[in-house]
């Protein structure tokens, strides 16, 4: 396992080579957890050096971010199309590209931005990428408070191992939407597709981690500098 140091220098090498792909004019997702940081900083550096783009955030802390870094900022309702999204990832499933997304808890708004968005652009330091979802993670499942045992109940007969995020403090973590999240251990997952639909289907349940055939690329950040990978199948 590369030292935390280097892990860092993956993730900025990524975000870096994300950031450089925003070009002027766009409408540009801006994503969140620390390898979005990264995005959000480079970003904000072309910015202060004359490139003009509006950002929409996918939490609350990234809009605070941008904000400082005098990114000016949209919303969904002003420009519903999106340009670019640059965000990160937790779990990158290799040749389908599937995701886990959410460990950082912002997983809802970044699935409506991502769904927005015409090129959604992942970016991973290289311990991400796994043969299979849920090979180190477990997928964050966003749920209504009210009546949350039942929903961890049908989440348990999907066959779930679940647990209730919490705070250093013992109390549920609540997300910007004022929602809990049961994080769900499925084990590798043979049929991420399969386990979208189910989750969808559980009453309870606002939105999860699985992202499934939404990033167009995801930009690697390793010892030997970044690759970019692309969905299998896409010819490219
Ligand atoms: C935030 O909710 C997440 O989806 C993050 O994008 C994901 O957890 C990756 O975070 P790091 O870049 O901090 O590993």
């Amino acid at each position: 396992m590369p030292t935390t140091a280097a892990l860092n220098q993956y993730k900025e090498a990524a975000a870096e080579s994300a950031a450089a792909l925003v070009k002027e004019g766009m409408i540009v997702g801006l994503g969140s957890g620390t390898t979005a940081t990264h995005a959000v900083h480079a970003i904000g550096r072309r910015v202060s050096q004359g490139l003009r783009i509006t950002g929409i955030p996918t939490s609350e802390s990234t809009a605070q971010l941008a904000r400082s870094l005098g990114i000016p900022l949209t919303t969904l309702g002003e420009h519903p199309q999106i340009d670019m999204t640059i965000d990160g990832a937790d779990e990158v499933e290799l040749g389908t590209l599937n995701l886990i997304k959410g460990l950082g808890g912002a997983l809802l708004r970044e699935k409506i931005v991502a769904s927005a968005t015409t090129r959604f652009v992942i970016i991973v330091d290289e311990t991400k990428l796994v043969p299979r979802l849920g090979t180190h993670d477990g997928v964050p499942v966003e749920v209504i408070p009210f009546g949350w045992q039942a929903t961890d109940a049908r989440l348990r007969k999907l066959g779930a191992d679940t647990r209730m995020r919490t705070k250093p403090d013992g109390q549920p973590f609540l997300t910007d939407g004022g929602h809990y999240i049961l994080d769900s251990f499925f084990g590798a997952i043979a049929s991420p597709a399969d386990l979208d639909r189910a989750l969808n289907n559980t009453v309870g349940v606002v939105e999860h981690g699985l992202f499934i055939g939404m990033a167009s690329e995801v930009v690697i950040g390793g010892p030997e500098g970044t690759r970019t990978l692309h969905p299998a199948g896409s010819g490219r």
